[in-house]
This record gives C-alpha cells, structure tokens and sequence, in this order.
C-alpha cells in the first residue's frame, strides 16, 4: 500500500502508516469528531438521506451505495466518511486522490478491502486519470482488470473484488470527470452551516474540552467562524488558553472578541487573507471584474488556495461576485472594510 494510507477499524482508530492532514490528525480535534450520525450537527438533508441508505442497506445485508460528497473545507466530508463506516460497522481505509499515484496503488488497496468496508478518498479530483480509470470497473462491477503483456500479446484477467463503498470528497466537484460521477449513487453537497447550528457545536465540543462558555460567548465564536465547524472548534480553543490566562477561565461575548483580535478574525470571520484578498480587487483592480490568476499574482498566493478557501465564504455572503469576465467586490464588501463606494465610481 502506498504511505499516505490508513486503516480504521471502527472501534478504535488505528493509524497505520503515513501522516494524513496533520490538522485532522490533531488528537484534540479528533476527539471533537462526532461519531454516529445522531450527533452529527446540522446538514440535515445529507444525514437524512444517508440515514436512509444506511438502514436500507442494513436490511438487505448490503453495502450502502459509493457516496460522494461535495463543498468547502472543514464542513465534515471526512467525518460523514467515519460515520458511515461506524454505522455500517465496516473497516474504513482513508487515502487521497494525489497519493494515488499509479494504478497499482489503488489496486493494493482495492484487494485488501472486505465486504462491507469503506474506502475514503479524499480530494478525489486530483486522482489521476489512469488510476480513475481503475476506479470504473471497480465501482460497478466489484472488478479489476489486471493487463499482462503488451501490443497483440496483450491479455487481460478479472479480479473479483468484495463489495465495497466508496466514499469520494471534493471540494470541486466541476473538476470530477462525468464517467466518474455517475458511478456515485448517492451525491451530496455540504454547505456552510446556520449560526444556529454552529453554537451547538460549539456547545458540543466545550463539554469535550471541559471548558465553560456562556451564551453570548458562544454565539460570538459562531458568528466568526465562516459557517465551517472546523474554524469554530479551532477558534473555541485560542479563546479557551485566552481566557485561562487572561480572564477568569469562562468564555464571554467580550473574551472572545478580545482573543479573536488577537488572531486577526474580525466581527465578520474574517481573516487576514480574506481582507488582503478583497483589498486587492478593490485598490488594484478598483473593484474588479478581475480574473483569479491575476489576483494570485498579486497577492502571491496559490489560485487553488483563493478559489477552495478564500473565495466559497465571500461568495456565499455576498462579498464578491463571480462573473464571466472575473471577480467583483459588491458594496457590502467596501463598507465592511470601511472603503468609501465613491471612490470606486468616480476613479
Ligand atoms: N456536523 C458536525 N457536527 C459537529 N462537528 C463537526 C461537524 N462537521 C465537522 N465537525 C468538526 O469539524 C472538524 C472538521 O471536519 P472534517 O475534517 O470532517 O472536514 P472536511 O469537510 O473533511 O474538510 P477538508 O475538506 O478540509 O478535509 C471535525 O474534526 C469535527 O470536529
Ligand atoms: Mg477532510
């Protein structure tokens, strides 16, 4: 099996090789990690069909259908993929799509799976294409086809293989090539979560982490965290060392705007990316439209990083635009950042 894999078995989760998304990996943000579907916070549609799938697949004594599942990062991909297993009680075996490299990596781990289990892969859009090509057969027929020789010698052989689920994740799914969609039976996007949903999680996790927070406290911390519960359980433990050592070990509305200061969130979640992101169309490019490309270059970053990052939380609160000819910042963007609308207009 190539490094970059893992095997889980559902009861206690074992690394076996390799290291995964060190954030992930993080002992404290794994044990914040639901476990069953019932404490999994918000998404509801998504945990409905699953809750679904799994309980038919269950009295048929089947595998549940390959899932695929789609949105930003830290909205709980990999943790819908634990879940399922748990659920299903299968043994969960995690990989990515770029550490994928050959079509014989994905074949090692394809012959190891049991019937019932679960293969995760991660980013499965950067898998490459003569390893996806592997995927087909397998996602369908529960097959691969080994080639041996070359030219007119050429000859192939099947391998049977168990009955397995797939669980993909992206975070483009426009990137996904259509043979490879189709063959998910089931495909759900996860999208940024309520403030609602957000203080419960923070609530869930203060338990965890045996840390008290008020009302107020946690209602600020959600407003901060860009919908995504990654953000709030790492923000929940800034504020949580803050306010060991500089208050009286409760988190307030006041604790947290005075740690978040600190880290250089602002009222609306923003960081300093996102802020350097939005002054740049705006005091560059007076507003935009103004391709990606161009906006990396000048801010020196990846696109990948603006367009996965940066960009999905400014869109879906009305920050920016996306338009056929680039990006544009709207008027809610130039108050926020306290840059006067007429400057744009008369420059
Ligand atoms: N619905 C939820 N309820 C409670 N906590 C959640 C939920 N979803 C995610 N979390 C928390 O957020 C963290 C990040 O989630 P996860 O690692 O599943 O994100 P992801 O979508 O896989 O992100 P990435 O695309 O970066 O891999 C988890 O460790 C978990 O603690
Ligand atoms: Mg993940």
């Amino acid at each position: 099996m190539p490094d970059d894999v893992f095997t889980y078995s559902s009861d206690k989760p074992e690394l076996v090789s390799g290291s995964a998304q060190p954030q992930d990996q993080d002992v404290e943000i794994l044990s914040l990690r639901p476990e069953r579907l019932g404490d999994y916070v918000g998404q509801n549609e998504v945990v409905e069909t699953l809750k679904i799938a799994i309980e038919a697949a269950k009295q048929r004594g089947e595998p549940i259908d390959h899932v695929l599942l789609h949105g930003p990062p830290g909205l709980g991909k990999t943790t819908l993929a634990h879940i399922i297993a748990n659920e299903m009680r299968g043994k969960l075996t995690v990989t990515s799509g770029p550490a994928l490299e050959k079509g014989g990596d994905l074949i090692g781990i394809l012959t190891h799976l049991e019937d019932g289990d679960i293969l995760f892969i991660d980013e499965i859009h950067r898998m490459p294409k003569t390893v996806e090509e592997f995927m087909y057969p397998a996602m369908e027929d529960f097959a691969v086809d080994f080639v041996f020789d070359k030219g007119v010698h050429a000859r192939t052989h099947r391998y049977r293989l168990k009955r397995f689920t797939l669980v993909g994740a992206t975070t483009r799914v426009g990137l996904l090539s259509a043979p490879l969609r189709d063959r998910f039976g089931i495909f759900r996007s996860l999208d940024f979560y309520s403030e609602n949903d957000l203080v419960k999680i923070v609530k869930r996790s203060a338990v965890l982490l045996r840390v008290k927070v008020e009302r107020q406290g946690a209602e600020e911390l959600a407003q901060r965290s860009r919908g995504t519960p990654r953000i709030v359980n790492r923000l929940l433990k800034r504020v949580r060392d803050y306010t060991q050592v500089r208050a009286d070990g409760v988190i307030s509305k006041t604790s947290v705007s005075e740690a978040l200061k600190l880290e250089g969130v602002d009222d609306k979640g923003l960081t300093d990316l996102d802020r350097r992101y939005l002054n740049t169309i705006i005091k560059f490019y007076r507003g935009g439209p103004v391709g990606i490309e161009a906006i990396a270059a000048t801010l020196q970053e990846e696109n990948d990083t603006l367009v996965d990052i940066v960009e999905p939380y400014l869109l879906k609160i009305g920050f920016i635009t996306r338009t056929s000819s680039g990006r544009k910042t709207s008027e809610a963007a130039y108050r926020h950042l306290g840059v006067a609308v007429q400057e744009k207009i008369f420059r």
